[in-house]
């Protein structure tokens, strides 16, 4: 029992004869020995260096010997100790006091050297066990908390899907109702615009109309496109150079709004397999976030590393006002806007669309008050497929 040699057994004995008998037996077949002469000490030993066994003796000068083991049973804290009490002979009442106080075992003074080491052997062995078993029992914890944890996240990806399905049809039925009327009024109102004088009031009331009827067609537009992505092929795509035509677009609006922009691309980043008018709406979608988000300015960081060998990791943050965490979790869902009627709430329900059907994922993680990151992982095309 290699495992047992080197235990360190804690011996509380007022008694120095008896305590240093015990103590050389013991030392000399291999434990590490410690020795004390109170109760107190005993329990301070538990806190500070938790032995292996206590060995106890029931007279003890400051405190009642069932007391220690009591106390030392009450303490949710510290690890299974076993503890073997030594009792005056013939006293079978201390005897049972000590096993009722939750003594594992009782030693009958004088004790003989075989049946200490048997004694003390044998405890250990319960000590050993009952430590494999609480092992045992963390690591089946943390196993069913983990699985718990990952049936729930895939749990809410399908709540979140069959939202996006129910919300797609949806949006296509009554993007199909809006639009017949609509192109009829557009219509009518084209006809009419060109049947008056250019310069009439009637003509500037028919452009305003016309003005507000084109917003509504292209909401509809966007509703057809969220409901029926429009099918596109995918090729290999170098993420730095999509990253790079955005910013030209949005650089100027950037600056205006005292937004300093950062981007970085690892130049050995392997290019993604992508539809890359999609990519752009989704880093279009989350630049505009992040912009909207400074509106006394800030900072916008866009980072591109090799996150493994498979994937890469896009990351676009903000130094903005931050999400808070009710708003965190509705994030991605469809018509989920904060911005009231400046927003549709399709734009990130949109990227985290493009983002899982190019099998990836996108997440976000906020500080309220300190801004907000946007971590987009995709899968990387591999050296044989590029060619
Ligand atoms: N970078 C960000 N910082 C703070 N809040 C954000 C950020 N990005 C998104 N949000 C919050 O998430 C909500 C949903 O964003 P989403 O892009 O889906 O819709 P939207 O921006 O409101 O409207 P639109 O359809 O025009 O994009 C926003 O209204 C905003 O509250
Ligand atoms: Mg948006």
């Amino acid at each position: 029992m290699m495992g047992l040699l080197f235990s360190e057994i804690l011996i509380a004995d007022p008694v120095a004869a008896s305590a240093y008998e015990m103590r050389t037996v013991l030392q000399n077949v291999g434990y590490v020995v410690r020795r004390v002469e109170s109760g107190e000490a005993v329990l301070e030993s538990l806190h500070n260096h938790p032995p292996d066994l206590i060995v106890l003796a029931a007279d003890l000068p400051d405190m009642d010997g069932y007391a220690v083991i009591r106390e030392i049973r009450n303490r949710r804290d510290v690890p299974f100790v076993p503890v073997i009490v030594l009792s005056i002979q013939g006293d079978q009442d201390a005897m049972a006091a000590a096993l009722n106080a939750g003594a594992d075992e009782v030693l009958v003074k004088p004790v003989s050297n075989p049946e200490l080491l048997l004694r003390v052997r044998a405890m250990l062995r319960l000590k050993q066990s009952i430590d494999a078993l609480a092992d045992l029992n963390a690591t089946l914890e943390k196993k069913v908390m983990e699985r718990t944890r990952a049936l729930e996240e895939a749990h809410a990806r399908l709540r979140h899907a069959e939202k996006l399905a129910a919300l797609g049809n949806l949006a296509a039925s009554v993007a199909h109702d809006i639009n017949n009327p609509l192109t009829g009024i557009l219509t009518y109102l084209y006809l009419m615009r060109q049947s008056i004088p250019a310069d009439s009031t009637m003509a500037q009331d028919l452009e305003l109309i016309e003005r507000q009827a084109q917003v509504i067609a292209q909401l509809v537009k966007q509703l057809q496109n969220f409901a029926r992505p429009p099918r596109k092929d995918k090729q290999p795509v170098a993420l730095g150079m999509i990253l790079n035509d955005i910013l030209k677009l949005i650089e100027h609006d950037l600056h205006k709004r005292k937004i300093d922009v950062t981007c970085e691309c690892d130049c050995r980043l392997p290019p993604v397999l992508a539809a890359p008018d999609q990519l752009s709406e989704v880093f279009m979608n989350l630049i505009v976030n992040a912009r909207d988000a400074m509106p006394d300015g800030g900072k916008l960081t866009i980072l591109a590393t090799i996150e493994t060998p498979q994937t890469v990791l896009v990351r676009v943050i903000d130094t903005g006002t931050g999400i808070a965490p009710e708003i965190l979790e509705h994030l991605f869902e469809p018509f989920y806007t904060t911005k009231g009627e400046h927003g549709t709430g399709l734009g990130l329900a949109i990227c985290y669309r493009i983002v899982t059907e190019h099998g990836g994922e996108i997440w976000a993680e906020s500080q309220a008050g300190r801004g907000t990151t946007f971590f987009i992982r995709l899968p990387a095309v591999q050296q044989a497929e590029a060619m």
